[in-house]
This record gives C-alpha cells, sequence and structure tokens, in this order.
C-alpha cells in the first residue's frame, strides 16, 4: 500500500518534473524569439551607418526668390540616406543665410558638442544652444561655453534657380 502511494507520487512528481522542464524550454524559445525580434532593428540601426555610406545628396530648400538678402532663416531637408521607416526623424535643418544675390550660407542646426538644436537670436546675432549655453558667432564661429568648434557648414549652390543644400553626415562631438 505504501509502495503504491510512494510509486504514485514518484509518477506524480516525475510528471510535474517534466511539465516543468517542458514549460521551462517553451519559456527559453519564446524568450529568445522575443530577444532576436528586439535585437535585429537595433543591431541592424547600429550597424547601418558603418556599413552603407552613402554620398551627400543636393536638396532643394527653396527657390532663390524666397529668401531675403541677409536673413537667417530654417530650412528643413531630407537627410541624404533616408531609412524607410525612419519618417521625420530623417529630416535634418540649417540655418540659411543670404549673403549676396547668388551666395548663400548653410549652418548646421546641431549644436557641435552634443548635437542639440542651436536657435538664431538675430538680435544679439548669436546662435544658442539651449542644452549646455553653447553660444556661437554670427558666422557660426565658437563664442562661448562646451562646443569644441564652430558649426558645421553645409555646402550650398544655386541650380536652376533654386537654392540647394548638400545634405551630408555632419561631425558631432560625442566627448564634454
Ligand atoms: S549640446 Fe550645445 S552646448 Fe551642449
Amino acid at each position: 500500500m505504501s509502495d503504491q502511494t510512494s510509486q504514485n507520487n514518484d509518477g506524480k512528481n516525475t510528471d510535474e518534473l517534466n511539465r516543468r522542464e517542458f514549460f521551462t524550454f517553451v519559456s527559453i524559445i519564446l524568450g529568445s524569439i522575443a530577444a532576436l525580434i528586439v535585437a535585429i532593428p537595433v543591431i541592424g540601426s547600429i550597424l547601418a551607418p558603418v556599413v552603407r555610406r552613402k554620398p551627400g545628396i543636393w536638396r532643394s530648400v527653396g527657390s532663390l526668390n524666397d529668401f531675403k538678402l541677409g536673413e537667417t532663416v530654417k530650412v528643413t531637408f531630407m537627410n541624404s540616406d533616408p531609412l524607410p521607416w525612419a519618417g521625420v526623424t530623417d529630416e535634418s535643418a540649417a540655418w540659411l543665410r543670404r549673403d549676396s544675390q547668388d551666395r548663400f550660407t548653410a549652418f548646421s542646426v546641431n549644436c557641435a558638442h552634443l548635437g542639440c538644436p542651436v536657435r538664431w537670436v538675430s538680435g544679439a546675432k548669436l546662435f544658442m544652444c539651449p542644452c549646455h549655453g553653447g553660444v556661437y558667432y554670427e558666422d557660426g564661429s565658437w563664442a562661448a561655453g562646451p562646443p569644441p568648434r564652430g558649426l558645421y557648414q553645409y555646402p550650398v549652390r544655386v541650380s536652376n534657380g533654386q537654392v540647394e543644400v548638400l545634405s551630408s553626415r555632419i561631425p558631432v562631438t560625442t566627448h564634454g
């Protein structure tokens, strides 16, 4: 009688053990699949810039007549290497100034420190970064704060009455 109970108990314990092992195994497999699903796009987005470096692309930011002489305005354009799923995050911006009839300067809106968007303060004739107090002179050169250099400038040209900015990767300092 007691052997029978022991066998039953043993049998039940073995069943429980097998069920637990099975569920553990299934959990590990499902967890691994979920981790893989999350990891693939993340790894892809990290490696993409290294694997596929494309040259800059000229992007139109408006017609020549849209810009007044001496004025500095913000313009937006698509990155040179947009990703299909990135949406508006693939847009870049620049502060564009018309220097003469056919000459423009385009300053990156990204601070040379850690990439925060800088504001053009026309009254002070300065570019100011709200993140850590970086300041740049009117010509984009460094004036104050942590940025190690002046603002990056995009090449600009006028083609067929359109003002075009060469959209390309810009260097941003990654140390404080
Ligand atoms: S990101 Fe502009 S000062 Fe730090």
